[in-house]
């Protein structure tokens, strides 16, 4: 009875202290990866808490037995999700127990936080028999200080991993990618001192060419600790003294600052000391903003050529997660011609977004408020509320993320519009220096005024508005898509985030016939899209969906689809479909029409 106890209190007092905040920049710290093979038990029936496995006991007296071990059973690679490591696993729904042993060498004076890059959907981590956190949330990264709970040698870590698919989660209960469980990304001990620098903020002034910002503040409120900022190339060298919450800012002047662009993607080495600990970090320092229906980028308009891609390899059927899958997945887009992605329909992997920076590629980030969110319940905006928190976190000193999105094609509702606002309000609290969209798939041809327009007051919050529509296939032509007239927010800048159809790569067929799923009607759907969009007056920018043709679970035609979604513009198996050439030249065109109009 006395160690239930000892165990409840700890699990309400200890817990939530070790998973309130996010580290800044796990990857610029001294870190070890517990990536590889971990043990793992499959729990359908969801019986491993109550026979305890997190214990991981084994046999000890003669009458001692266990219904589980993790030694000699399944294992699972880690980062990567568990559908595309065991064909039993590739539908699979349901919790499972992840265990690894470690040692470590406990030093005096150190601290280490046990950091996970995400894990999907929901899990319980358990270290050495003891529960020391929870998180919802598939694509965001989540921590505790182990520092007093690791021993010197011998340690034993669980992950209970749970895919299960729920009303009140998000995305809820069905959405078109595949609902891939497990570690999908790096885990690490990261070694820090006793006091560390624990996050920072260092960005351009929104409306500034030269101001810079920087707020640091250290992992405990302690006053009087010097702090030094260094940006040897800007000659920059700042020494600030922490005030009693542990935070320090500073605001200046960089003379010769040269930023961050498409065209230029400068980053500068920035070193951030503070008693025994030093951060470095490559941040890159642009504009962004709207003017009228204009996005300007260092002041100067710039149309967003943007694809999307999911978080998948196709090839592998399985969450992306590595450097060398991002780099296969960003040098296809580039290939493409684009100066944007659009990360659909979640946070990405952070090498990703390290990498698509250093590309000089824009970046749209979201959290999946995907259709049927449940806006009625107030546990779901909190979780949502915690997403958009960790996303920002994570990559708010990464200048290529230009946009934050809040939804994907949500339906107009009190409730909605309430839940989305208090979304926008929870990010413009953390982050002002960016645009915030979301994308709405409600555009309607109205008949009486022949015009495509859209009524939802809500994107009046927004900075940009985005629109889904898939003109040629879900929707047929109501007229010639060159005499097509948009009235759609015609104050804001408009991007359409997703337009295209589907096309089994390879096939043949009439340009005139949608279900010949062939790449000649996709070619000619482009076509006819790219028409009517020229005639948008305030288009901001294009995204076609998608990239790559993507694995979903409710795409079953037995032959063309095969479950998967097959809107990609390169199949599967890296096949660039025609309509991939009909959008390369179109960006082509258009990123030397924006170069004319800079020189002008
Ligand atoms: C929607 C949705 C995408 C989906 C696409 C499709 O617009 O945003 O996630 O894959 O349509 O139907 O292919």
């Amino acid at each position: 009875m006395k160690r239930t106890l000892i165990v409840l209190l700890a699990a309400i007092f200890i817990m939530p202290a070790l998973s309130a905040k996010l580290l800044t920049n796990v990857y610029g710290r001294d870190y070890r990866l517990l990536n590889g093979k971990w043990d793992a038990i499959v729990d359908l029936y969801d019986q491993g808490e109550r026979m305890k496995v997190y214990e991981n006991r084994t046999p000890q007296g003669n009458t001692d037995f266990y219904e589980y071990s993790f030694k000699n059973g399944l294992r699972l690679n880690v980062p990567g999700d568990w559908n595309s490591q065991s064909p039993e696993l590739k539908y699979y729904e349901g919790t499972v127990w992840y265990g690894k042993p470690f040692t470590v060498t406990k030093k005096k004076g150190r601290r280490t936080i046990l950091h996970f890059g995400a894990a999907s959907y929901r899990v319980n981590i358990y270290l050495n028999g003891k529960k020391i956190l929870s998180h919802e949330g598939g694509f965001t990264p989540f921590q505790a200080d182990v520092t007093d709970l690791l021993l010197d040698g011998e340690n034993f870590l669980v992950a209970e991993v749970n895919n299960r698919r729920t009303k009140d989660a998000i995305p809820a209960l069905a959405f078109d990618w595949w609902n891939y469980g497990g570690i999908t990304r790096d885990v690490m001990l990261i070694d820090l001192p006793d006091l560390y620098i624990d996050d920072y903020f260092i960005q351009l002034d929104k409306n500034s060419p030269d101001v810079i910002h920087a707020d640091i503040t250290l992992s405990e409120p302690k006053a009087g600790v010097k702090v030094t900022l260094d940006i040897p190339e800007l000659k920059k060298k700042v020494e600030l003294t922490t005030d009693a919450k542990g935070n320090a800012s500073t605001t200046f002047k960089a003379k010769n600052l040269k930023r961050w662009s498409p065209d230029s993607p400068k980053l500068y080495d920035v070193t951030i000391t503070a008693g025994d600990d030093r951060v470095n970090e490559e941040i890159g320092f642009r504009n962004i903003n709207v003017d009228g229906t204009k996005i300007l980028v260092n002041g100067q308009p710039q149309f967003m050529r943007c694809v999307s891609f999911h978080e998948e390899i196709p090839q592998r059927m399985g969450r992306a997660f590595s450097k060398g899958d991002a780099t296969m997945l960003l040098n296809e887009a580039r290939d493409l011609g684009v100066n944007m992605i659009r990360l659909a329909h979640y946070p990405q992997n952070e090498y990703t977004v390290r990498m698509a920076e250093k590309m000089g590629i824009i970046l749209w980030q979201e959290i999946p408020i995907w259709q049927g969110i449940d806006f009625t319940d107030d546990t779901t905006r909190e979780k949502a509320q915690k997403m958009l928190t960790e996303m920002i976190q994570r990559d708010k000193n990464r200048c290529a993320v230009g946009f934050w999105g809040v939804a994907n094609e949500t339906k107009p509702s009190p409730e909605r519009d309430d839940f989305l606002k208090s979304l926008l309000a929870t990010g413009r609290d953390i982050d002002t220096t960016r645009l915030y969209v979301a994308a709405f798939d409600l555009v309607e041809f109205d008949k009486g005024r022949q015009v495509f327009t859209m009524n939802d007051p809500f994107t009046e919050n927004l900075d940009v508005v985005a629109v889904n529509k898939y003109m040629g296939w879900y929707h047929p032509w109501p007229l010639d898509p060159s005499e097509a007239v948009w009235d759609v927010n015609a104050d804001k800048p408009l991007i359409i985030s997703e337009f295209g159809g589907e096309a089994l790569a390879g096939q043949s067929g009439s340009e005139d016939v949608v279900s010949s799923w062939s790449e000649d009607y996709q070619a000619r759907l482009y076509r006819d899209n790219l028409r009517m969009m020229q005639n948008i007056p305030n288009l901001a920018g294009v995204s076609p969906w998608i990239l790559f043709d993507f694995r979903s679970p409710f795409r079953f035609h037995p032959t063309n689809q095969d479950g998967w979604n097959r809107k990609g513009l390169v199949s599967d198996r890296g096949e660039r479909k025609k309509a991939w050439y009909i959008m390369h030249d179109f960006y082509r065109k258009k990123r030397n029409e924006d170069a004319l109009s800079v020189k002008e």
